[in-house]
């Protein structure tokens, strides 16, 4: 039923659709096979100029070419339309199988994990956590723990009081509705501990300490770690060999310490406790100034007074005690030399602990 025109004209139209990607090439294609200028209109217009017996011939193969190239175009822009519009809303619809997007994690503040593994060490060898008040009175910063009213520490530039004028230093008061103040030192928890407590006394104290007092390597706020332990028989060997076995789960197997005399109104004997520096390995370098050990902490001998305070007998129990500054660890564990780094927050230095 063909015509050799009409059948060129018509297969040229089914490779375009066949080769057409989308619905709106599709569209333009069915503009410009079946509309006004396209070559079959123009084949049924010009019908007249063809011979007579030509004119049915090419008149019905071309309508029915028409007909045909009509029912595929629909056809294939249907198919067309549905494909986008699946593909639409494939895009629309969420991957559940993407990874989720995770909410950004803080990390633990090196002073809190410095001051956690401190407590770990001690509890470890069978201590407890025992806290106390960061506003404390006058009685157990400094008068329960024998010092005397002349101590520097009483001082206003080094001690901040509240509650104005009665902290002046005139006298202080002894009892315990007394002047206010921040807390010096972990010290006071002894006192607190030992006052509701019998031997055997086996206590870690953490918490904020206050002093006037700020440079590179002093906060007017910082942290501290109080040790106590009283019981018949205790003795300085026992601090030396407690602190030793301290130093080696903090600062690695190969530490050393050494204690050199000193003085504490609270502790008899005192000492100051080195380590031995875990840089240079005691060769010397910037961080020990070349000294060899670096100063970690203060302890002593409980002093007699202090145990009469709270109401125990000297003669029947001794008792060691020591305060270390966790700043102080941290900064020598983690090579860090301004202490402001630990209370800025600055996230890359927080990342740095992650
Ligand atoms: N309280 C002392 C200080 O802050 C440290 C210390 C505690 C010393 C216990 C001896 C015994 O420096």
């Amino acid at each position: 039923m063909g015509h050799p025109r009409v059948d060129a004209i018509a297969q040229e139209a089914r490779d375009a659709v066949a080769a057409a990607g989308s619905s709106a090439e599709l569209e333009s294609l069915r503009v410009r096979v079946l509309g006004r200028a396209g070559a079959l209109t123009q084949l049924l217009r010009s019908l007249g100029s063809l011979p007579p017996e030509e004119r049915p011939l090419v008149g019905a193969a071309a309508n029915e070419a028409k007909r045909e190239l009509e029912a595929l175009l629909a056809s294939r822009l249907a198919e067309a339309l549905e494909a986008e519009r699946r593909r639409r809303r494939e895009h629309a619809r969420p991957d559940l199988t993407l990874p989720g997007r995770r909410p950004p994690r803080g990390s633990v503040h090196p002073l809190v994990r410095v001051r956690d593994e401190i407590i770990a060490i001690f509890m470890g060898l069978g201590f407890s956590v025992a806290e106390g008040p960061e506003i404390e009175s006058d009685y157990h910063n400094f008068e329960a723990l024998n010092i005397p009213r002349d101590h520097p520490a009483r001082d206003m530039q080094d001690t901040f009081y509240l509650g104005g004028e009665r902290g002046g230093g005139a006298a202080p008061p002894r009892e315990e509705a007394d002047t206010l103040l921040l807390r010096t030192h972990t010290s006071p928890v002894q006192i607190r501990t030992m006052r509701v407590q019998r031997p055997p006394v086996r206590v870690i104290c953490p918490g904020r300490v206050y002093r006037r007092d700020a440079d590179i390597t002093h906060s007017p706020m910082f942290h501290q770690v109080e040790g106590l332990a009283v019981d018949r028989d205790v003795s300085m060997a026992d601090l030396k060999g407690t602190l030793a076995l301290f130093a080696h789960e903090m600062f690695g197997p190969g530490s050393k310490i050494r204690f050199r005399p000193s003085f504490f109104p609270f502790t008899e004997p005192s000492a100051e406790v080195d380590v031995l520096c875990f840089l240079c390995a005691g060769q010397g370098c910037r961080v020990c100034k070349q000294s060899g050990w670096l100063e970690i902490l203060g302890s002593g001998m409980v002093h007699p007074h202090v145990l009469e305070n709270v109401g125990y007998d000297p003669e029947e129990v001794t008792g060691w005690a020591f305060g270390m500054g966790v700043e102080r660890i941290a900064m020598l564990k983690y090579g860090i030399d301004d202490i402001r780094l630990f209370f800025e927050n600055d996230l890359r230095f927080l990342r740095q602990f992650a």
